[in-house]
């Protein structure tokens, strides 16, 4: 019985103990006991579509942006959805994340021409948005003084890509198989009526033109920028032309590897294939590069368009300045784009 009595004084002791501890800690360190003070935020993101190589890797960087700012005194939760390809489920998961408490939300718009009913449902709740990736007319971005923009500079990649391509033929003649004056040429292009394949396409043949660079269309192919429909498309094309293509400008990485597939399918040698750059460098596209099956692609900064779309999300929120982001127009972020060869690919498999 005293010995039950002595241990219950015990552990009643250590217990004031403790409560004294934490009632006599200094203000700060006490704090530091519950865990600092965070800024919480509630961030909804929705994708056109869960299936885009690209778009899944610049994801990767945002939620990488997030964890180093949680690590800080910010608690933020990415609820993520996408689309499934249809701008009216969009329109439903943009309602939905409003409902469920989203603060701010990052929307990639299936259809760019159709942000309307989205843009509607934020400014009656008041919720701003950072659209990005698929840009939006400028009279839309007009529509709201809380709608933003994120996305690369397509006129830049595209040049970029036709500068790449320029360079190849100057220096190796061998690209002129037939050896005519001429490259035939075909493009593989990315979805109709979105930004970065119409400037892309448009961008890299005339930059090729004013380098000089005699060119002789074959055909322009439209894949959606995915691997398996230009794999299709490359099927068609070398059944048309055999080999006599000599260079594939393709939109995107994925739509240059898929024109890969479909020559290696057809036992295509390296010297009777085409040359062949894409744009994004994707973690596929740099392999590529490194390995020489493609022979250049354009880098797609994901990680500075990540930052971003982060950075005004957690500024807007707080009701916080935004000039030093130094945005066109108060509203318009474009990340700058990069060319890489075998010769730099090393520096950007690194990220
Ligand atoms: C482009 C990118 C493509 C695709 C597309 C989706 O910027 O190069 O690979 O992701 O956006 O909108
Ligand atoms: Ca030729």
């Amino acid at each position: 019985m005293r010995k039950r009595v002595m241990r219950l004084a015990c552990v009643l002791a250590l217990f004031f103990a403790l409560l004294c501890g934490v009632i006599f800690l200094p203000t700060d360190d006490r704090r530091q006991a519950a865990g600092p003070l965070k800024s919480e935020l509630q961030v909804g993101v929705v994708l056109y579509t869960g299936d885009d190589a690209f778009l899944n890797e610049m994801m990767a960087a945002v939620r990488k942006e997030i964890d180093d700012l949680n690590t800080g005194d910010w608690d933020i939760t990415l609820v993520e959805r996408n689309a499934g390809n249809s701008q009216s489920e969009e329109n439903e998961i943009v309602s939905d994340m409003i409902n469920e408490g989203c603060d701010i939300l990052l929307v990639n718009l299936v259809d760019r021409n159709a942000p309307a009913r989205v843009i509607e449902t934020a400014r009656e709740n008041n919720v701003p948005i950072v659209f990005f990736n698929r840009e939006l007319v400028r009279n839309d971005m007009g529509l709201w003084n809380r709608l933003y923009y994120v996305g690369g500079n397509a006129a830049e990649s595209g040049e970029l890509q036709g500068e790449l391509a320029a360079a190849l033929c100057e220096s190796n003649p061998g690209v002129d198989r037939n050896k005519d004056g001429k490259i035939q040429y075909a493009v593989l292009q990315g979805e109709p009526n979105h930004q970065d394949a119409i400037i892309r396409t448009d961008m890299a043949v005339s930059t090729m033109a004013d380098r000089g660079i005699v060119l002789d269309k074959l055909s322009y192919r439209i894949a959606n920028w995915s691997r398996s429909q230009a794999k299709t498309q490359t099927l068609q094309l070398i059944s048309a032309y055999g080999s006599s293509v000599e260079l594939i400008l393709a939109n995107n990485d994925e739509m240059a590897l898929g024109a890969i597939d479909a020559y290696r399918q057809m036992n295509y040698t390296e010297t009777d294939m085409p040359k062949i750059f894409g744009i994004d460098g994707t973690s596929v596209g740099l392999s590529a590069v490194a390995d020489g099956s493609l022979d250049g692609t354009v880098y797609n900064d994901k990680e500075a368009q990540g930052k971003a779309l982060v950075n005004i999300a957690i500024t807007v929120a707080r009701g916080g300045d935004l000039s030093a982001m130094h945005l066109t127009n108060g509203k318009y972020y474009y990340a700058d784009y990069y060319a890489v060869t075998a010769e730099n690919v090393s520096d950007y498999l690194k990220q």
